[in-house]
């Protein structure tokens, strides 16, 4: 069993349920006695990146330093998840490579349906002028390549998202499987 943290990073456009996913995903992990914390985009631009634009340049700087965090988090064997529009191909992969366990979720939803959904009404406020260089409006979204994990949250329920990330997390032998009695910090001092 890996003794280490991971960082869970998941990308996708404003609205595709990045932060509905993390929160579940979090609370499972909790409760299976796994140290975990989130860093979400909308939280960090509150705090860490506030003031920041959401210029090419400015967004780029936000997603290193969220990468920065989470790197220290994860080499420190806390479980990270990390909701970010990210839309930058070559950023992400950038944050990758400073990143040991990084696990990549594209959090997939058709823009018509995040437009439909348009929890926070800034797809409205886009599309009438309001707001200037939105993600999938008139700003690009670069989907990834080769994701660890695909959600399609227009086609499957928030549960089966997070199921879906946990076995992942269970196959490649980050967390242990639920039915082992082992609890995480028990584990982690056996290795
Ligand atoms: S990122 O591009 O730098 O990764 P981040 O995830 O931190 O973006 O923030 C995205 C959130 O900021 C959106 O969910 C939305 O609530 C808000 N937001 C405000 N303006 C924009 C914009 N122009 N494009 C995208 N999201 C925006």
């Amino acid at each position: 069993m890996n003794n280490e943290g991971f960082t869970i990073w998941l990308t996708g456009l404003s609205g595709a349920g990045k932060t509905t996913i993390s929160e579940m995903l979090c609370k499972e992990l909790r409760e299976r006695q796994a140290p975990c914390e989130m860093l979400d985009g909308d939280i960090v631009r509150e705090h860490l990146s506030k003031g920041l634009s959401f210029s090419r340049e400015d967004r780029d700087i936000n997603i290193l330093r969220i990468g920065f965090v989470a790197a220290l988090l994860s080499r420190n064997r806390v479980c990270v998840i990390v909701s970010a529009i990210s839309p930058y191909k070559n950023t992400r992969n950038q944050v990758r490579q400073t990143i040991k366990n990084f696990i990549e979720v594209y959090v997939k939803c058709p823009i018509d349906e995040c437009e439909r959904r348009d929890v926070k009404g800034l797809y409205k406020k886009a599309r009438t002028g309001i707001i200037k260089s939105f993600t999938g409006i008139d700003d690009p979204y670069e989907e990834p390549q080769q994701p660890e994990v695909t959600c399609c949250t227009d086609l499957e329920t928030v549960e089966s998202s997070v199921r879906k990330i946990l076995r992942y997390l269970e196959l490649a032998n980050y967390i242990p499987a639920p039915m082992d009695a082992v609890s995480w910090p028990e584990r982690q001092a056996r290795n």
